[in-house]
């Protein structure tokens, strides 16, 4: 089977692991530091701080940024749940909005009309790796007088003219679950411009402690701190940094080049000036007649790696549907979220397939993805 996923490890990141364990020294220390230079390199953010995954990366960010009990947060029901939960965790209120039918992220148009005077921030998913129309947002959010949390969990090398994405909102937010471009098995990171959330952010993710450590806590925090042994992972993978994302550009620019001309289906639009992370293909079915499960259980019969995602949208859940088992709700009235609709989101959801984008896959393997593709739709 061609693999959806694929771990990229090599021998350099298995002794990077082993050199801190037989260091003993496994806490976050020097290999973070090192990993978090290399990080505001490669983003050009100025500062980074490593966290130990993506989620609590997101929940950080919203407590830093001072959004809680009964705000809004305007984001979008195609993502991982983790995206919205987090809005939850802070004692805050998902507000979705829907997305774009083409780029498959928050379409901003839409913002306006779900906004009241709770609204307080903006959380946009650059969903599979597409950048979402920051430029758009950054304006709504000044106008709105709001901030932006960036969810750039599958956005690592995604830019939008030449800019990486997690810089035109207030704080960026990134994952390194063991599936993603970059990867640390677990891990996250968070990126800022703005020196003073910087040190706040650092201080709350280590329990509210100063920089200077010791047992005076001068914020709520959590342990949010990720380890040494997975900065050492970091480290390498960012060393392979280019290498792993040029090969997974050529995936995704293949696939861009060869489905253009299949009327069948349609990969997900780039805005212009835009570069995707080609985290994941994942075209829409626009034939009439062929479901989502059917091209699915075709492609894997032809032993080529297939899924769906998000399947079920954010507000779709049981867990949102059923708020009110959820401990906050004796405090804070939700919306009923058994009553939004996003039309667009439910489309892409039903109608997307994934194709695999793997750094092992080869041209050979390529080609015949889309010709398996082009006899499925044109027999
Ligand atoms: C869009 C998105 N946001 C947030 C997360 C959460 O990251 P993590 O799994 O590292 O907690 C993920 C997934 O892994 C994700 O895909």
């Amino acid at each position: 089977m061609i693999p959806v996923v694929d771990i990229d490890i090599k021998e350099l990141e298995i002794e990077a692991v082993k050199k801190v364990v037989e260091s003993r020294f496994l806490i976050e220390g020097k290999h973070a530091r090192s990993f978090e230079e290399k990080f505001s390199k490669f983003t050009r953010s100025k500062f980074t701080t490593t966290i130990v995954n993506g989620t609590a990366a997101l929940h950080l960010a919203l407590v830093a940024l001072d959004i809680g009990p009964k705000d809004e947060v305007i984001t979008t029901p195609y993502t991982f749940i983790a995206s919205s939960n987090t809005i939850l965790h802070a004692g805050a209120i998902p507000i979705f909005v829907d997305v774009d039918s083409e780029t498959y992220n928050i379409d901003p148009e839409k913002i306006e009309e779900k906004m009241t005077k709770k609204t307080k921030a903006i959380m946009p998913v650059h969903i599979f790796g597409n950048p979402c129309d920051m430029k758009t947002l950054a304006d709504i959010a000044e106008d709105r007088d709001l901030v932006i949390i960036e969810d750039c969990a599958q956005a690592h090398g995604a830019l939008i003219d030449g800019t990486h994405v997690g810089n035109f909102g207030d704080i960026g937010c990134y994952s390194f679950y063991g599936t993603k471009n970059l990867i640390g098995g677990e891990g996250g990171a968070i990126t800022t411009n703005n020196e003073e959330l910087f040190e706040k952010i650092k201080s709350i993710k280590n329990h509210g402690r100063s920089s200077a450590g010791g047992y005076a806590h001068y914020l709520i925090g959590y342990n949010y701190r990720m380890t040494d042994m997975t900065a050492a992972i970091m480290n390498v993978q960012m060393d392979r940094a280019e290498e792993i994302l040029s090969k997974r550009h050529y995936n995704g620019g293949m696939y861009r080049k060869l489905l253009g001309n299949l009327e069948d289906i349609k990969v997900q639009k780039i805005l212009p000036g835009h570069t995707h992370s080609d985290y994941i293909m994942a075209p829409l079915l626009v034939k009439e007649g062929i479901s989502q499960e059917q091209i699915i259980e075709h492609l894997k019969s032809k032993n080529i790696g297939s899924r769906a995602f998000y399947t079920m949208l954010c507000y779709q859940q049981p867990c949102y549907k059923e708020l009110s088992k959820w401990h906050l709700s004796r405090v804070i009235e939700y919306p009923d979220y058994s009553e939004v609709k996003c039309s667009n989101a439910e489309s892409i959801a039903k109608l997307h397939f994934e194709l695999p984008m793997v750094t092992s896959l080869s041209d050979e393997n390529i080609n015949y993805i889309i010709e398996t593709l082009h006899d499925f739709f044109e027999k």
